[in-house]
């Protein structure tokens, strides 16, 4: 017996000696001083020892049990000293190192730019309205005066969800249904994307932004759609910006214009900028058809309006002096972050 409790004592001093971390040392305080623990067993098989014997095994046992206890405490103490040395030496900050630099997010220049239109809208007393972009046939064509086989939806390469659901074509549906839920006056812009399935090249987008514009009252006149665009040109390109006005169609207005703005970079002369023109085109205009207002419920003998769309990414184009259009929609970083 008394050798059996010195192999113990030597085994769990060197064990003790070898062991790593605290999980080890849990399972060596259980295998030798725990319940089931070989001291233990050894302190149960006493009663085989004669009455005289007992005594002083029992104070063997006590004094190897002691030994081990003070061995693991020791231990503890010394594997908690490493451990917190370790962190401190992990945990070391080197206040010289240079900080790392947050890139800082931006504003998309398309962003940017309707964010200006909205404003100026905003500031002559527009309201700002939002439709969706999956639309029915009905509001994007048919509500436009423009019927099934009417040779202008053929320059729209519409995409087509079902034969009555596509992907709006243009911002103009927006005005029917503005008109459908208000009443006159109305003064709103609509601003959003549309798509159209064209190929993709430095000018040709099937997703881009256009922002409709509806003013509906008693009495609006040509010459209220003059001076509203007049001004929105001069707010936007500055006061000496000069506009003209060209007439053109649209199956949902009559009469119906296209607005250019002259030249900024040449002035009218002709450059590469407006393509030797000395006029760029920005937005499609006119006063809105009868049919429409009268298909929206509103008594066209009674009130009149005019409405515009404008494309939003050649304006922003021409601004920033983009000469791809691909750019705005790849996200590239050395692109955005010159804005
Ligand atoms: N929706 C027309 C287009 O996409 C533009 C427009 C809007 C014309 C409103 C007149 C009035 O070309």
């Amino acid at each position: 017996m008394k050798e059996k409790l010195q192999e113990i004592r030597a085994e769990a001093l060197d064990l003790l000696k070898e062991c790593k971390d605290k999980n080890e040392l849990d399972a060596l305080r259980v295998r030798y001083l725990g319940k089931k623990g070989e001291l233990t067993a050894l302190l149960r098989g006493m009663g085989a020892l004669s009455p005289e014997e007992r005594p002083k095994m029992g104070a063997m046992v006590n004094e190897v049990r002691g030994l081990i206890e003070k061995a693991l405490e020791e231990k503890l103490h010394a594997l908690e000293a490493e451990e917190l040395s370790r962190r401190l030496a992990e945990e070391q900050l080197d206040v010289t190192v240079p900080g790392v630099q947050n890139r800082l997010g931006k504003k998309h220049p398309l962003s940017t730019v309707l964010d200006e239109i909205k404003d100026i809208f905003l500031g002559m007393g527009f309201q700002i309205a939002t439709g969706p972009e999956v639309e029915l046939d009905h509001y994007n064509f048919e509500a436009l005066n423009m019927p099934k086989n009417h040779p202008a939806r053929d320059t729209q390469d519409t995409f087509y969800i079902t034969e009555n659901i596509l992907l709006r074509t243009q911002t103009s549906p927006m005005q029917v249904r503005v008109m459908e839920k208000q009443k006159p006056p109305i003064k709103i812009i609509a601003p959003g994307r549309v798509y159209r399935s064209d190929e993709v090249d430095a000018t040709h987008s099937p997703l881009f932004h256009q922002v409709e514009g509806l003013v509906v009252d008693k009495g609006i006149r040509m010459s209220d759609l003059k001076g509203t665009l007049e001004l929105f040109a001069k707010r936007l390109y500055g006061e000496e910006a000069v506009v003209r006005f060209r007439p053109h169609h649209f199956s949902f207005t009559e009469p119906s214009a296209e607005m250019d703005i002259r030249c900024f970079s040449c002035g009218g002369k002709g450059c590469r900028l407006c393509k030797g023109e000395g006029w760029i085109e920005i937005l499609g205009a006119g006063m809105v058809h009868p049919k429409v207002l009268e298909g929206c419920g509103i008594d066209p003998e009674v009130y009149s309006g005019f409405a515009f769309g404008l494309g939003l990414e050649r304006i922003v184009m021409r601004r920033f002096n983009i000469d791809d259009l691909r750019l705005f929609f790849e996200n590239d970083l050395r692109f955005l972050e010159q804005f």
